[in-house]
């Protein structure tokens, strides 16, 4: 969602605010705008739809002088796309310029009382409150202004200020939505997240919320409400910036699959030391294990389908209850969740708003809680007791593929780690460790065995419908498929758990209907098999998923997609990689902006 960038230094701000601002483009928005000091006047240029509006508006910034400034993307929440609420936004004098991500939720009344006092507001946002509180509470110190604007917000925010009155300097505040500070030499940045600023600097701080930034070019001054200087450790940036860039592909998510193998090997190898899986940085121990009695999955989206695929192998492994909650749901649901409950929380970016508020629940309800989180140092990393982290370096496209398979490979070795503290994984220890490390080289193969999808996409790319089926471990795989291609091709797809069909869906069937039947599972393959048989005896099409060897679905299949053979606790991995590039392809050919879909954002920070 909203991304947000500032610069102070001796370079021309503008160019750096926009080259910024395209790292986020990822995020997803619908507007931009920059603001950029110059000789003590700000000049706000903003443009509706795509960030190019906004370059050619201000020719590549180099009509917009000036060395410090502050930019953002906008994804609407309040009030349309339009120029008038894209940020920044100005104080009515123009003395203070603001940016902002997240919502802030008492602002009608603040409008109210801002109004009565004598402001005017140019948009419908809820942001623009903010700038003129500042104005309200300004008396010659910005910090402080900062700060008791602050003080009266409910809600979100990651702000960037600027003000007329210090002209080198850019100001940051963060509550639950991302902010991070980037460490220059003779410059300094923040931005919604370090893709954009690994161009520049690989030093960065993470914010923490309630925390304040002051940067100047030579200095950075992180305080808390109080204006105390709080003493903050940086962090250097691991990766590169290929690592955010297309490197030769058509799209980001065409890179991020064919990553996968790499990613799933970041992910679990370096766990995994003489033949033993070792979790540095969990702390809960086996006796604290042994206190509980069930164990709860959270997350969204994807994340959340992860957890589905993790489940079966968790609660196989441990014997323990593995419940899956949605957290948009669980939030509101006054859950059964006490001490005795380990809450696993999943997701990529860290930052999103429905599974911080389910995790901030169930630990107010005295649930242990451990994250599997991708983005380091995000909200969710940080609030969570544990967290371990899934390592799958950036992930640009906003459908996400190797964000699921890390998260679903640290499930699996969760599984093993846990029930093997419980003492409940007897002598399979070896074997499934060994499967564990054979996952990276099974993806490879995956994608190696099916070079056949773009020409499966052709035929499949017209239809009204996809119907995903599958039982058990299949039925997670197939729910991560079906949301893969509705979310970037906007084809219909549903997942149904195919023994269900009967129970209502197979109603939906008629002639050249296709059904794409996950068929990975030895232990329910035979009944899986019927169902294929029935929606093929009502005219279905079916695209099974299976092993080559599986003679039984490959003679009843119209069109086959394989994946080797692994154990099927372990299988969602491998599984779920040519339904990506099936969904890819299709999204392909029906001509779709793959890696930034409509409607769609990557990191979902409003409820
Ligand atoms: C789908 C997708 C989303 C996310 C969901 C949770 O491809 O990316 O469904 O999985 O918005 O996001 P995170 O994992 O960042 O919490």
């Amino acid at each position: 969602m909203c991304g947000i960038v500032g610069y102070t230094g001796n370079k021309r701000a503008s160019g750096i605010l926009l080259g910024g601002l395209k790292q986020l483009e990822y995020r997803g928005y619908d507007s931009a705008g920059i603001a950029v000091m110059d000789q003590n006047k700000i000049t706000v240029v903003k443009a509706s739809g795509r960030l190019e509006n906004l370059c050619r508006r201000t020719n590549d910034g180099d009509s917009v002088p000036g060395g410090a400034g502050i930019g953002h993307t906008r994804w609407a929440t309040h009030g349309a796309p339009t120029e008038e609420n894209a940020h920044p936004h100005l104080s009515n004098d123009g003395r203070f310029a603001i940016v902002h991500n997240g919502i802030i939720e008492n602002y009608l009344s603040l409008r109210e009382e801002l109004i009565a006092e004598g402001y005017h507001f140019e948009s419908e946002t809820d942001t623009e409150v903010i700038v003129h509180l500042i104005d309200m509470y300004y008396d010659g110190d910005m910090r402080s202004a900062l700060a008791k604007a602050a003080s009266r917000l409910e809600g979100s925010y990651a702000l960037g200020v600027i003000c007329t009155e210090e002209p080198d300097k850019i100001y940051a505040a963060k509550e639950a939505s991302p902010l991070i500070v980037g460490a220059g030499i003779g410059e300094n940045f923040f931005a919604s997240d370090v893709t954009a600023l690994v161009s520049h600097t690989r030093n960065v701080i993470y914010l923490e919320d309630g925390e304040f930034a002051e940067l100047s070019p030579d200095s950075i001054r992180i305080t808390d409400c109080f204006g105390k200087v709080i003493d903050k450790k940086v962090s250097r940036i691991s990766w590169d910036v290929q690592a955010a860039e297309k490197g030769g592909y058509e799209h980001f998510m065409l890179k991020e699959i064919m990553e996968q193998p790499a990613a799933v090997s970041a992910a679990i190898s370096p766990r995994i030391k003489d033949g033993r899986i070792v979790f540095d940085e969990l702390s809960i121990t086996a006796e604290e294990l042994k206190h509980i009695h069930k164990i709860v999955i959270t997350a969204c989206g994807s994340a959340y389908y992860a957890g589905c695929a993790g489940k079966y192998a968790i609660e196989q492994l441990c014997r323990i209850p593995v419940t899956m909650e949605l957290a948009s749901e669980l939030r509101y649901s006054d859950p059964l969740i006490d001490d005795h409950t380990l809450l696993i929380v999943i997701s990529q970016s860290g930052e999103t708003a429905d599974t911080i508020a389910a995790l901030k629940e169930c630990k107010a309800r005295g649930a242990r809680t451990l994250a599997v989180v991708n983005v380091v140092g995000s909200a969710i990393a940080n609030l969570a007791d544990d967290c371990v982290y899934t390592w799958a370096g950036p992930e640009i496209a906003v459908a996400t593929t190797k964000g699921y398979t890390t998260q679903v490979s640290v499930l699996y070795m969760l599984g093993v780690y846990f029930g093997e503290l419980l003492g409940k994984v007897g002598d399979q220890y070896d074997y499934l460790v060994d499967e564990l490390l054979l996952l990276p080289r099974r993806v490879q193969e995956t994608i190696d065995m099916n070079p056949g999808i773009e020409a499966l996409a052709e035929k499949y790319h017209n239809s009204k419908a996809l119907f995903f089926i599958g039982r058990n471990t299949d039925y997670a795989t197939a729910l991560e498929g079906a949301l893969k291609m509705k979310e970037i091709s906007y084809l219909h797809a549903e997942a149904y758990a195919a023994g269900e069909l009967k129970h209502g869906t197979i109603a939906l069937i008629e002639e050249h209907q296709p059904v794409i039947a996950l068929c990975c599972n030895p232990l329910i393959m035979e009944k899986t098999l019927s169902n294929i048989v029935e929606v093929k005896a009502r005219g279905a099409e079916v695209l099974a998923l299976t092993f080559r060897s599986n003679d039984k679905i490959v003679s009843s299949a119209d069109d086959l997609l394989f994946i080797p053979k692994t154990t099927a606790l372990f299988s969602a991995v491998t599984e779920v990689v040519p339904l990506q590039l099936l969904a890819y392809y299709v999204a392909k050919a029906n001509g779709c902006d793959i890696d930034k879909p409509k409607n769609l954002a990557k990191s979902v920070t409003v409820e």
